[in-house]
């Protein structure tokens, strides 16, 4: 394993490029490290993996010259300005309070952490250590999504009032069968945390902040401990409501937001990313043709991804500005979801505020109900 002689600590100096490391060479790191590479001013130079040959191919797949089987012996080794963790969820936390600890900022794959409480843990470390977290919920980012955010924010769509925000994925029994999924103590969560919080984290990002929650979730078909289906009713702070669906049952996949407001209906339809042509804003009758033309998406188009949302944080980064407001509020998807799983487990509807009692920031296992067919003895 390389060694570079620099001390880990403080973020770059103006000028320099910003240092970053990646915890974690499985799937979802091969789309921060082909971000990382085009991006101006930052230098991929470390990875850990305890899986020696894996790391090795991807090390040598980005040229990345810094190679480490644990975290500990990376920062201890690497001047590192910015972790990405691509690591399976139980790990989050403990690692991202690592990184803060020796001054890099940390990039972390959704879900940020198992619980509330963990991530409560990785803010105020990143707070103490005056360095940012930014959680990947790459679907805020793009053209596409920034627009209509700002139509919304401005209010020239009128009242937020019925939405739908469905998470219709297949997966089958091989994906599960990775050891670390289907189960509360490794993954957290079923699809409504790892998959659905996408869907409703977009949301969330569009309309903003939320009051309560009532959901149930169901075990129809998977082996697992956990849901594989949820449905739950979401009220916003504006007085919109929600219908929120997430599954891995679906043959026919796909992510669909719908917005209706006083004025428009605002549609999104896609799958694991959008660009322009997956947006539809149909203006209501009273609204006049040049006022509906000044809502077009612009002529610019940046698709959603990784890619986009690392070149938002990277720029606010090197212009000394800290995370971007695109990362703000890493905590709402986790919240929304752990007061679905709350109000799953206590039969009731679960408000905001509730979230900060006794039992509603730990471990999101509860009962699920399982329907799935008896199987003959
Ligand atoms: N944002 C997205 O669209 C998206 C997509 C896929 C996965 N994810 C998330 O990314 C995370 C990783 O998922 P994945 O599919 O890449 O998993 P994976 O199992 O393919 O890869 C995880 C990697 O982490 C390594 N690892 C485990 N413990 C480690 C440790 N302590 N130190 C260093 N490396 C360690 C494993 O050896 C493995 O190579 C999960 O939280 C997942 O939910 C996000």
């Amino acid at each position: 394993m390389s060694q570079s002689a620099s001390p880990a600590g403080s973020a770059a100096e103006p000028g320099e490029p910003l240092r970053a490391a990646i915890l974690g060479t499985g799937s979802v790191a091969h789309l921060h490290a082909a971000a990382l590479r085009d991006l101006p001013g930052v230098e991929l130079v470390a990875a850990a993996d305890p899986t020696a040959q894996q790391l090795v191919a991807f090390a040598e797949t980005y040229g990345i010259q810094g190679r480490y089987a644990a975290l500990e012996d990376l920062l201890a080794a690497e001047k590192v300005d910015v972790l990405h963790i691509c690591t399976p969820p139980a790990g989050h936390a403990e690692q991202t309070v690592a990184a803060f600890a020796r001054g890099a900022h940390v990039v972390v794959e959704k879900p940020a952490a198992l619980s509330l409480a963990e991530l409560d843990l990785m803010t105020d470390a990143g707070r103490t250590a005056g360095r940012g977290l930014a959680v990947v919920f790459q679907q805020r980012s793009g053209s596409a999504a920034a627009h209509v955010k700002g139509l919304l924010d401005s209010g020239a769509l009128g009242r937020p009032l019925a939405a739908l925000c469905q998470t219709h994925w297949y997966r089958t029994a091989d994906y599960f069968a990775v050891p670390w999924r289907g189960t509360w103590a490794s993954e957290g969560g079923g699809t409504t945390l790892s998959h659905g919080s996408h869907q409703i984290d977009l949301l969330a990002y569009l309309l903003g902040g939320w009051s309560a929650v009532h959901a149930t979730m169901w075990r129809l078909q998977h082996d697992v401990e956990t849901e594989d289906l949820s449905h739950a009713s979401l009220v916003f702070e504006s007085g919109a409501v929600a219908s929120v669906v997430s599954t891995v049952l679906a043959p026919r996949q796909s992510s669909l937001l719908r917005i209706d407001t006083e004025n428009a209906t605002i549609e999104l339809e896609h799958l694991y990313g959008h660009g322009h042509a997956h947006w539809r804003i149909t203006p209501a009758e009273h609204v006049d043709a040049v006022t509906a033309e000044s809502w077009r998406l612009p002529d610019r188009e940046v698709p959603s991804g990784h890619d986009a949302l690392f070149a938002e944080v990277y720029a606010s980064l090197l212009g000394g500005h800290g995370m971007p407001q695109i990362v703000g509020h890493p905590a709402r998807a986790l919240e929304i979801v752990s007061a679905m799983y709350a109000s799953a487990r206590d039969a009731r509807w679960i408000s905001r505020s509730d979230l900060a009692g006794p039992g509603m920031r730990g471990s999101l296992a509860g009962p699920i109900i399982d329907a799935r067919p008896r199987r003959s003895a």
